[in-house]
């Protein structure tokens, strides 16, 4: 098999859906003009002469880090066909695409893995996750209302609102995507439409405290009765009040399915251990660019240290090599500097430093963390405390 990899256009519409139908089971479904050749979408192929043999997009998102907005390069559609797999030619292709991704600016790379191996070798590691969940309607109605809270249908006027609130949520947490930019590019109609419902909490004076949005299912035992992929409120006054309103559905929908970060603030509310994982999604990260993935996050205002570390073993050219962290005034600067030490990252665990995803001890355990004082494990591990995880978006 001699194969080229190369961007893939329009053209390979037809050959590209009929990969992607195979793998994933998508309905090759028309569109125009074509998925290939939406906006946002970065397309890359194997061919062998005139066959495509593998294919997988750069979708371009931005998301939330330490405080900031970086761009992200979301992975999706990886697909090798039947005949091709195990041959080698998927690390290539990932590499031309991470190499075209770092080309427009991306700083982080994130992928939803059907299995988080495949993507070890390139430098990817689970930074996150989403756990759906699955709560007998009577526990979440026997959650304690609390404050004056009001709630009401939001309508197309309230679009920005809704937005403005999982903007606030989605600041707080670590892999958040943005929801702004080519990738949604939805109307304020088209944004509620998705669901069945979007229940807004206010409190006395109409000010937005969090939102519920959700979906009735059929009702004909084909799929859960009520799921709601949006729980998000800055107030527990309003989760209080938005999860005892998806309760009052209990007569009709004897469960709630919850889309969860996993360990979910909403959880802390809930009275009992009536909380059944339904299924658990794994989100990857390989870093891109190390000095701004480092760079603008916010630390702790009294930690002033100056850092060293190398990074040794990525797949992506000029990538490894010493540099320098320091944080000083509540913001961490990175740059390329001489190696201090021999404290050495794999790009896997440079991901989990990164973001702040595992302490130093567990990425010595690993062996993701070598050399260097592991008493300055904490001085790492300072740069990123008090993140918390979490990203509902499935691409
Ligand atoms: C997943 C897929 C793209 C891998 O292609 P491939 O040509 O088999 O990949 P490679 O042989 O280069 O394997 C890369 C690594 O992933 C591992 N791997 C491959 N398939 C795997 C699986 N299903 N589960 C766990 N690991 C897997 C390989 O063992 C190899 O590990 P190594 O780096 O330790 O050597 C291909 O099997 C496929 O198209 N599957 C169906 C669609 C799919 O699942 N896509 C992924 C969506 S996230």
């Amino acid at each position: 098999m001699t194969t080229t990899v190369r961007r893939l256009g329009p053209e390979a519409g037809a050959a590209s859906r009929r990969l992607s139908e195979e793998a994933f089971g998508v309905p090759a479904t028309p569109s125009e003009p074509g998925e290939l050749g939406l906006p946002g979408w970065h397309w890359w192929g194997v061919v062998d002469g005139d066959r495509l043999v593998a294919q997988s997009v750069d979708r371009e998102f931005d998301g939330w880090f330490g405080g900031r907005v970086l761009p992200v390069a979301g992975i999706a559609d990886v697909t090798v066909a039947a005949e091709a797999r195990g041959a080698g030619v998927l690390a290539p292709m990932l590499l031309a695409l991470l190499e075209g991704a770092r080309e427009r600016g991306a700083v982080v790379s994130t992928l939803w893995a059907s299995a988080p191996h495949i993507y070890r070798r390139t430098g990817y590691e689970v930074v996150a996750a989403t756990r759906l969940v699955d709560v007998p309607s009577a526990v979440l109605g026997a959650v304690r209302a609390l404050g004056d809270v009001r709630l009401r249908r939001a309508e197309v006027a309230d679009a920005e609102r809704v937005r403005g609130l999982y903007d606030a949520w989605a600041a707080s947490h670590d892999g958040a995507l943005t929801r702004r930019g080519v990738s949604f590019p939805g109307t304020d109609e088209q944004l509620l439409a998705r669901f069945t419902g979007i229940t807004l909490a206010e409190d006395p004076d109409g000010r937005p405290l969090g939102y519920a949005a959700w979906v009735r299912g059929r009702g004909d035992g084909s799929g859960p009765e009520l799921s709601v992929p949006d729980l998000v409120a800055t107030h527990v006054d309003a989760y209080a009040a938005l999860v005892r309103a998806l309760a009052s559905f209990g007569s009709v929908a004897s469960t709630v399915r919850l889309r969860t970060t996993g360990d979910d603030l909403v959880r802390l509310l809930v009275p009992s251990l009536d909380w059944g994982p339904v299924k658990d999604e794994l989100y990857s990260l390989k870093v891109l660019d190390v000095e701004r993935a480092f760079t603008g996050a916010r630390c702790a205002p009294g930690l002033a240290v100056e850092l060293g570390f190398t990074v040794a073993g990525d797949v992506l050219p000029g990538l490894d090599g010493a540099y320098v962290v320091t944080a000083s005034d509540g913001v961490v600067r990175c740059v390329r500097g001489p190696a201090r030490d021999d404290r050495t990252l794999s790009p896997r665990g440079l991901a989990l430093l990164v973001t702040g995803a595992r302490p130093s001890r567990d990425l010595r355990v690993l062996g993701l963390l070598v050399g260097g004082d592991p008493a300055q494990d904490a001085d790492w591990d300072a740069l990123v405390a008090g993140r918390v995880h979490g990203v509902l978006d499935h691409f």
